[in-house]
């Protein structure tokens, strides 16, 4: 069995560990949902979350992993008293991975595509009915998706297949501090913007009035679901790179280090696009579609708008590519695990893989649309992201919670002395009974929750 690597740095731990939450879920999913959702009283709501559910959680996943020096294929395996089943969690872990790369592959590909046709002028001039009409044509044709869908798995694995310090440290930090670079600059241009101050006073004045519009308590559950899923928690996809670092730092403070760079991002992201939406006047609560349809001609009225639009979409296919990469790492350390085989056999494989598995969520959306799993107008991406996010996350991480805290895990005294070693900030022990009996029953609450709103 080859010697398992562990990362050059402190930063690259960090980097990448924030590279793997800062994805779509920050630069896609939470600007439309908060558009939806009425602005900065969801946001509120949101960051309350990441600190009483996101943080707790992160710190056990990482202990697990670094206890255990193994991906979530076998960390439980490894800490779980003799004759228990909590390895059953793996299987959760594992199908989550794949699960996620299923959609995620697809969406990675359109922001890629995305950059070329900005570049190449293809929005210029057009009407916003045709803007609109290029991402339809898109999703209508197999050939265009998956050509792009190829070529995020392909780059994805390439930079596995360079090795854990080589490949996914390198170019994970390489990729981050460019997103910050891009990320900066677009926020100048956005809010420099003449008419920019209504869609700031929208994103950062909170209205709880217009939030009840929608029902706060549909709100406050998609603020739940959203800090479960940009944080990358539930499905042991954090947790291997807990396994990769020394005990030299206690996890707490690496936790809230990789959380505010997670949520810097988020917010910012809504600072580039809500006041570019007001200044031209287009909806924010526009839905899926906002960055595809709505944002371009957002960029089609701006001075230098193809190269602005240009750097949007490269900062996007950053967030995703760092996503992708690091659920990769995370899928090919499975197969190590599991099966004691080389790297470059487990990157072989899964390429094939996952290839093979992100084409249901493609054909979805032109060949296989008649498959409307979730109701009239759903695709397969539709159920595949409610299988991962509104299911296996919160499930996964009920599991690692009572991992780390029951007497019949792991238990709290192990968890506590593993998050707790090295220096740092330490996990706070007056936090010992909401972490154990509080946090899980919130947990379970939104799962329940989101049964009841999907099928009720
Ligand atoms: N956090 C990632 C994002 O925001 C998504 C993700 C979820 C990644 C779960 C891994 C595990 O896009």
């Amino acid at each position: 069995m080859e010697k398992r690597e562990t990362f050059a740095s402190r930063l690259g731990f960090i980097l990448i560990s924030a590279g793997c939450a800062i994805g779509l879920g920050n630069v896609w999913r939470f600007p439309y949902i908060t558009g939806k959702y009425g602005g900065a009283a969801f946001v509120l709501i949101y960051l309350c979350f990441l600190v009483i559910l996101g943080i707790p959680i992160m710190v056990m996943e990482f202990s697990v992993g670094r206890a255990s020096q193994k991906s979530a294929a076998r960390s439980f395996h490894v800490l779980e008293p003799k004759g228990t089943k909590w390895h059953l969690t793996s299987y959760v872990a594992i199908a989550g991975n794949y699960l996620l790369m299923m959609f995620y592959t697809t969406v990675g590909g359109w922001m890629l595509a995305y950059i070329v046709k900005m570049a190449s002028g293809t929005f210029t001039n057009l009407t916003p009915d045709e803007v609109g009409g290029v991402f339809n044509n898109m999703l209508a044709n197999p050939g265009e998706m998956t050509f792009w869908m190829i070529v995020t798995v392909v780059v994805s694995f390439g930079v596995c297949s360079m090795g854990l310090r080589n490949g996914v440290e390198r170019i994970n930090k390489a990729m981050m501090s460019l997103l910050f670079v891009i990320l900066i600059a677009l926020c100048i241009r956005s809010v420099t913007l003449e008419g920019a101050g209504e869609g700031l006073k929208f994103y950062l004045v909170p209205d709880f009035g217009k939030m009840a519009e929608n029902g706060i308590g549909e709100a406050v559950y998609a603020a739940m679901g959203q800090s479960f899923f940009t944080l990358s928690l539930g499905i042991g996809a954090m947790a291997i790179f807990g396994s990769y670092i020394s005990k030299e730092r206690r996890l707490t403070g690496e936790c809230i280090n990789i959380c505010v760079l997670d949520t810097t991002v988020a917010l910012l992201s809504g600072l580039v696009i809500f006041p570019a939406c007001f200044a031209f006047g287009v909806d924010p609560g526009e839905g899926p579609g906002l960055v595809f349809v709505t944002l371009p001609n957002v960029f089609n009225q701006m001075p230098g708008g193809r190269l602005w639009g240009s750097l949007f979409f490269v900062f996007m296919s950053f967030a995703a590519l760092s996503t992708v990469i690091a659920v990769f790492e995370n899928i090919i350390s499975f197969a190590i695990d599991l099966w004691g085989w080389s790297r470059k056999k487990a990157i072989l494989v899964n390429l094939v893989v996952i290839l093979v598995l992100s084409m249901p969520c493609v054909l979805g959306f032109n060949v296989l649309s008649s498959i409307q799993p979730l109701g009239a107008g759903t695709t397969i991406q539709d159920l595949e992201d409610f299988i991962i996010s509104n299911n296996l996350l919160p499930i996964g991480s009920v599991l690692y919670l009572l991992f780390c805290t029951s007497r019949y895990g792991w238990g709290w005294k192990n968890f506590i002395a593993e998050a707790d070693a090295g220096k740092g900030i330490q996990f706070p022990k007056w936090a010992r009974f909401y972490v154990t009996y509080i946090l899980p029953i919130i947990v379970i609450a939104i799962l329940i929750i989101s049964y009841i709103q999907k099928f009720a």
